[in-house]
């Protein structure tokens, strides 16, 4: 039986955070490597995906270009993410990515560790960091809170020892499993097409063995596995088993950024269903809606093993704005008072202003719903919503506000 073949797994690791606190720095320094000097600019335009033995222990690092990356591959449904480092530069704090960033980690429900990097700069103040994480509900281990905080250094190679074993120690909390025999499915990172060599993509192999020969589709692209190599050190492999990333050839064409991919038997079937999904997405893109809707079959979630999941409890989902600080508190507090034990209304973000497209982009990915207490969106903002179907309710008085909650998570449970 299935649970019988399930093994432990590399966590799968990213780093978030504001530009320039230093993600692919730590990185680089984690396993050894100097990616961050050759970057133009030194800023990370495409997403890294190395599994690194660690202490005997396999942990799969992902660095991103910004927090676009990962909001883009959850809003198609991939949450690749098991923990997420949120990198906080101590010099700067808490900037406004790093806000998005603790938005996101926060919606994709994975543990947040932070590293408060270049913590060698002489005259920096950890407290001043520590205080606004708090602020943002990220309360340090050390003041009594679930955050764990290790102070770390990419120059010195402070703390990195630290971080590592706080990672291994919060993988071992959640005992991250998979089925190395089943047929392998998971997500593409990134993929390009390359003159001759033809499609280059890299996947995150995330339940089962992915092997050279296999059928595939990804997205609306498909084909046979030609040849696949180790993202870090380019070695030819036969096969990848869960939370290994790979870069890999054989596809017809370059599947998106969070496009899931799954193992077939039959070559016809995958081109059927690949060709299924490019006439549906144009069909989709013409009516002017996102990604939202899915072309897949039972047939494929039966495969992908995405059935008989265990039922959670229903999740609304939503984001506050409020024209004050008061009024955000008072309905934080009606909120929590509409919980039972089948619903659980989780505030992904709460803050004073107007709507803006970061709230609009977190809502779509996260599939929730914006309160707009006595503020409005602003223009694109709305625009986004409109073409992402991404509700914006506005109120200006709380108890309505908490009538229609009520009314949708009836309404959900129905
Ligand atoms: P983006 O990918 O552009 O968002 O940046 P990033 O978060 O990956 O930061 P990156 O690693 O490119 O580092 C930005 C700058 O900070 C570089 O000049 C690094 O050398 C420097 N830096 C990174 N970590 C540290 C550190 O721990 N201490 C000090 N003093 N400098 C650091
Ligand atoms: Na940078
Ligand atoms: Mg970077």
């Amino acid at each position: 039986d299935e649970e019988a073949d399930l093994v432990t797994r590399a966590p799968i690791v990213t780093f978030l955070g504001h530009v320039d606190h230093g993600k692919t720095s730590l990185l680089d320094a984690l396993i050894g490597i100097n990616v961050v000097k050759g970057e133009a600019g030194g800023i990370t335009q495409h997403i890294r995906a190395y599994t690194v033995e660690k202490d005997g222990r396999a942990v799969t690092f992902v660095d991103t270009p910004g927090h676009e990356a990962f909001t883009e591959m959850r809003a198609r449904g991939a949450n690749v993410t098991d923990i997420a480092v949120l990198v906080v530069a101590a010099d700067d704090g808490i900037m406004p990515q790093t806000e998005e960033a603790i938005s996101h980690a926060k919606a994709a429900g994975v543990p947040i560790v932070v590293a408060l990097n270049k913590s060698d700069l002489e005259g920096v103040d950890p407290m001043r960091a520590m205080t606004q994480m708090t602020e943002h509900q990220l309360t340090p281990s050390e003041w009594g809170g679930d955050t764990e905080v290790v102070r770390t250094s990419a120059t010195t190679g402070m703390g990195l020892d630290e971080l590592l074993e706080t990672l291994l120690t919060v993988a071992d909390l959640h005992e991250y499993r998979a089925n190395p025999s089943r047929k392998a499915l998971g997500v593409c990172l990134e993929a390009e097409q390359q003159g001759d060599r033809g499609v280059i993509a890299k996947l995150v192999v995330q339940n089962g063995t992915l092997r050279v020969g296999d059928i595939l589709v990804c997205g609306s692209s498909h084909g046979r596995v030609r040849a696949m190599t180790d993202t870090l050190t380019n070695a030819p492999l036969q096969e990848a088993g869960p939370s290994t990333p790979v870069n890999l050839t054989g596809l017809d064409i370059p599947p998106g950024a969070g496009d899931r991919f799954h193992v077939l038997s039959d070559i016809t079937q995958a081109r059927e269903i690949a060709a299924s999904r490019e006439h549906g997405s144009r069909t989709e893109s013409l009516s002017g809606v996102t990604t939202k809707v899915s072309f897949e079959t039972f047939q494929e979630l039966l495969e992908q093993g995405r059935l008989g999941e265990q039922q959670e409890k229903t999740k609304l989902n939503v984001i506050i704005r409020s024209d004050v600080r008061g009024s955000l508190e008072a309905i934080d507090k009606e909120l929590t008072k509409l919980e039972n034990p089948e619903v659980e209304v989780r505030v992904l973000q709460r803050s004073v202003g107007g709507v803006t497209l970061a709230d609009v982009t977190l809502a779509s990915a996260s599939d929730a719903v914006i309160l707009a207490f006595n503020v409005i969106p602003d223009d694109a903002a709305r625009s986004l919503a409109d073409e992402r179907g991404v509700e914006i309710r506005r109120y200006d008085v709380i108890y309505k506000l908490t009538d229609e909650i009520r009314l949708m998570i009836e309404g959900r449970l129905r």
